[in-house]
């Protein structure tokens, strides 16, 4: 093996710089060249390919995006698009990848490593919704971009005796809510993986007035409904002076935290051992702060489990 290609994929996450500058460093570290390929697997499909030196890698662990630039390209699915990003890899004389990004962009890394190019997948996304990894890289951040706009929030909620519901990404997943929201100190939590209703809310920030609290913070999980939607049906239950803020994007920006860049930075770098001693077609994840493998097909069959007692602690906390 002499040259490992790296593609970002799927919505960007802070600290994707970090793991591609482990990667590639790595790489020269092992006598390795490294390949950036830009814009995912549309990217590689179009050869939009260049080789890196290290000084590309220079002022970029601190830099929130993705030097590769990312998209989303459902088109690799396909065999006829597997087959020109395999062209591509020949063309450039690339022997290996490794692809930073959600679960979407393992289907296509595992493609890869069944066409005969060993693909190592690295968890890249804010929501932390892959399967066997506690974590992926770029949920800290985002969480932390979270709390700090609840912060603010709570600022003004505060002077206004008002009730703000919240809506934080995270896809289907209930976890950069559930992490913000005990962060935060919210009143309710609404995640997509846990049963809710509008009447138990209305009277819990009710019982929560009644106790004193001069506002209230919802963090609603984007997978349940919009926050103006939520206020709405909120509103039909009582009187709440209620506002809805959406954060947004500005969770997929900014600087990545220490915890997504080490984290980032340790997978990186492990994902060229795995590759240097042949291996392809796994997925790296940490768990209990180990670096561990599965099969990408394992993923395949799994689905992520969300720390569901974060919402159960919350509700017993939150009065
Ligand atoms: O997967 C990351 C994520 O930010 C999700 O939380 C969100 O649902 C989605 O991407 C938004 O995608 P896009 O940037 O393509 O609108």
């Amino acid at each position: 093996m002499k040259r490992i290609g790296i593609l970002t994929s799927g919505g960007d996450a802070p600290g994707m710089n970090a793991a591609v500058r482990a990667v590639a460093r790595k790489a020269m570290a092992e006598g390795l060249e490294a390949y950036g390929i830009n814009y995912g697997f549309a990217g590689l499909v179009a050869g939009d390919i260049h080789k890196l030196v290290a000084a590309d890698l220079d002022n970029v662990i601190n830099e929130g995006g993705t030097l590769l630039y990312s998209a989303r390209y459902p088109e690799f699915a396909h065999e006829e698009g597997q087959l020109k990003g395999i062209e591509q890899l020949k063309r450039f004389g690339i022997d290996a990848l490794v692809v930073i990004g959600g679960d979407g962009s393992y289907h296509g890394a595992l493609r890869l490593t069944e066409h005969g190019y060993n693909t190592i997948g690295l968890p890249g996304t804010i929501d932390n919704d892959i399967p066997f990894t506690d974590f992926t890289i770029g949920f800290d951040t985002a969480v932390n971009t979270d709390v700090e706009a609840l912060d603010r929030i709570h600022d003004t909620a505060l002077s206004h005796d008002r009730t703000f519901v919240v809506e934080v990404m995270g896809r289907g997943a209930g976890d950069v809510a559930m992490w913000a929201g005990v962060s935060a100190g919210a009143d309710a939590i609404v995640i997509p993986e846990l049963d809710w209703d509008m009447e138990t809310i209305a009277n819990k920030i009710k019982r929560n007035r009644a106790n004193g609290h001069r506002c209230n913070i919802v963090v609603l999980a984007e997978g349940v409904m919009s926050a103006a939607e939520f206020v709405e049906k909120l509103s039909e239950y009582g009187d709440f002076d209620a506002r809805a803020n959406t954060i947004g994007h500005m969770q997929r920006g900014g600087r990545p935290t220490a915890k997504d860049r080490v984290m980032a930075s340790k997978m990186g770098a492990y994902a060229v051992e795995l590759l240097l001693s042949g291996k392809g077609g796994l997925a790296v994840g940490i768990q209990n702060n180990q670096l561990v493998t599965h099969n990408m097909l394992d993923l395949f069959d799994s689905k992520h489990e969300a720390e569901l007692s974060l919402s159960k602690l919350n509700e017993e906390i939150s009065f």
